[in-house]
């Protein structure tokens, strides 16, 4: 069963074209603001276990720091059929941010 979880307030967020980290409940998230859109994405990479959040955000897909494997912000499939990530879905209450995990 899905929970609702609060991972920030809105003003926490990341800017345009930017990641950052956050965690909900026992997971730890990339949330990322692909052109004002908000997606959350498992943080880990299948490539090597790469934090998703410290990459950039380029034509809507979170590109790993590490090797540079690139997830489609709203499916977590990655280019070239690497593998993919587990996306959450994003909702905004008031000034609070949640993912149903
Ligand atoms: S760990 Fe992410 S591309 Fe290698």
């Amino acid at each position: 069963m899905s929970q609702l979880l609060k991972i920030c307030n809105k003003g926490e967020l990341p800017q345009a074209g930017e990641a950052k980290e956050f965690s909900a409940g026992s997971r730890t998230l990339c949330i990322a603001n692909v052109d004002g859109v908000i997606r959350a994405l498992d943080n880990e990479c299948p490539h090597r276990g790469g934090p998703l959040a410290g990459g950039v955000i380029e034509e809507g897909k979170v590109v790993c720091p590490w090797h540079a494997w690139a997830f489609d912000a709203a499916t977590g499939v990655a280019s070239d059929s690497q593998g993919r990530v587990a996306v959450y879905p994003v909702s905004v209450e008031g000034e609070a941010v949640f993912v149903r995990i």
